[in-house]
């Protein structure tokens, strides 16, 4: 089996959920196309339905008119979306709504210390027992503060910034690991007094009204990593993937694939509000094993799974470290990846912050528990085609968290 042809992804879904979010902030109605058509992002748009914002998300295509925020009559159900749960922890705060938050059970076992530890320093009146969902936000006055990230996570850096807009004073958040940036990029092409620098974020709320806008959301380079893996292994592959979120802070795995000595080049680079997009091409290669280390991580988060599956066909040892935060996601994806590519012949030694893959395997069939994440199902799947048997994935239905057109692009791929 070979993929070759040109793919189209669905939009990015970190951006996505932040597309909602700016056009529910700003003053009047935004456009948006190519938004990801998940769940996750399903439930960041039900959500601020519920909260009085006038949405309007059909497929991919939507509308969304800003407005004053009401305090919900019901519990706002999160889902599955960690980035729902954060995002909005945040905003609402910053926007003095009494509100609860819900999720389910992966979600419900998350933690959400890290967001309400420097929500609280705000002054925010946050409540969750345990620091675990469901969470309670009474309405009270925010003022700025200073804070240094004591984890490189996006979702906790977007939740001050939002809080922030609603807050009296500068906002000022140190990161000292990079992070994915779209809030902060979104937030600034909308017309917010936000200084963006290296390891520095200076926020000067204004009214605390955003500009409304359209765009065109770029294809989501964490939904294409699975289909440029497959590639990468598959011989005879070549894959187009086009209009693909080129963000440096997102691309940490199409870098590491090309040190693993696939074929893999950017053919053009553009810019839309603030956003690098590009064409990518990706060629079959004889792998090699890699070394990836804390600094690399936020790059390339969400796409271990994946780099697993393929490390297991690499040549030589692939030793990841320094991803910690992997056994606090949707589950805990160290222990997940290494049960499964055990059950199909991987050579997997776990580690407390990562694992050591020592390649090449062939693969074999297996049952896989995916324990209801969305990447972990993912990854399977494409080892599914990598392997010399019949891979089960015991709920597939998961995928449809972040991408329900994985199997269509699949058997569009394999064509
Ligand atoms: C996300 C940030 C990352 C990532 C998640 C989406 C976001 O999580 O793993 O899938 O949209 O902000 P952390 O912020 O916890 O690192």
């Amino acid at each position: 089996m070979r993929l070759r042809g040109e793919l189209q992804f669905p939009g990015d879904k970190s951006i996505s959920h932040r597309v909602l979010i700016a056009g529910a902030l700003a003053h009047g109605k935004s456009f948006f196309t190519n938004c990801a058509t998940g769940l996750d992002v399903k439930s960041t748009a039900a959500c601020l339905r519920q909260c009085g914002i006038e949405l309007d998300l059909r497929c991919s295509v939507g509308t969304v008119t800003g407005g004053e925020f009401k305090n919900p009559l019901m519990a706002l159900h999160c889902g599955n979306s960690g980035t729902t749960a954060r995002l909005l922890t945040g905003l609402l705060a910053g926007q003095h709504i009494q509100a609860e938050l819900t999720g389910d059970v992966s979600l419900s076992d998350r933690p959400m210390g890290r967001v309400l530890h420097p929500l609280r320093i705000m002054g925010a009146d946050v409540h969750a027992t345990n620091r675990k969902l469901p969470l309670k936000i009474r309405s009270a006055p925010l003022k700025g503060i200073s804070y240094t990230l004591p984890v490189p996570s996006a979702q906790v850096k977007s939740a001050i910034l939002l809080a922030g807009l609603g807050a009296e004073g500068q906002t000022v958040i140190f990161s000292p690991l990079p992070s994915r940036d779209h809030t902060e990029i979104m937030l600034k092409q909308s017309g917010v007094n936000i200084e963006i620098r290296q390891q520095k974020i200076i926020l000067s709320p204004g009214t605390g009204e955003l500009e409304p806008f359209k765009m065109d959301l770029p294809g989501d380079p964490s939904t294409a990593s699975f289909f440029a893996a497959a590639a990468a292994v598959l011989p005879g592959s070549e894959l187009f993937l086009k209009n693909i979120l080129a963000n440096p802070s997102r691309i940490g795995f199409f870098e590491i694939l090309r040190k693993m000595n696939a074929g893999l080049e950017w053919l053009e680079i553009r810019e839309d509000r603030g956003e690098k997009v590009g064409d990518l091409r990706v060629q079959s290669g004889t792998l090699q094993g890699v070394e990836i280390g804390e600094a690399e991580i936020p790059a390339l988060i969400d796409e271990l799974p994946i780099l697993a599956v393929l490390a297991t066909q690499a040549v030589g040892k692939t030793v990841v470290t320094g991803a910690g935060e992997l056994r606090v996601k949707e589950t805990d994806r160290i222990r997940a990846i290494s049960e499964n590519l055990k059950k199909i012949g991987g050579d997997i030694e776990e580690l407390p912050d990562g694992f050591i893959i020592s390649g090449p395997s062939q693969l074999h069939g297996g049952e896989i528990k995916t324990y209801g994440d969305h990447r972990i199902a993912m990854a399977f799947s494409v080892a599914a085609l990598l392997s010399g048997g019949p891979v089960r994935l015991d709920d597939e239905a998961c995928i449809d968290v972040s991408c329900p057109e994985f199997f269509q692009l699949i058997r569009k791929a394999c064509n």
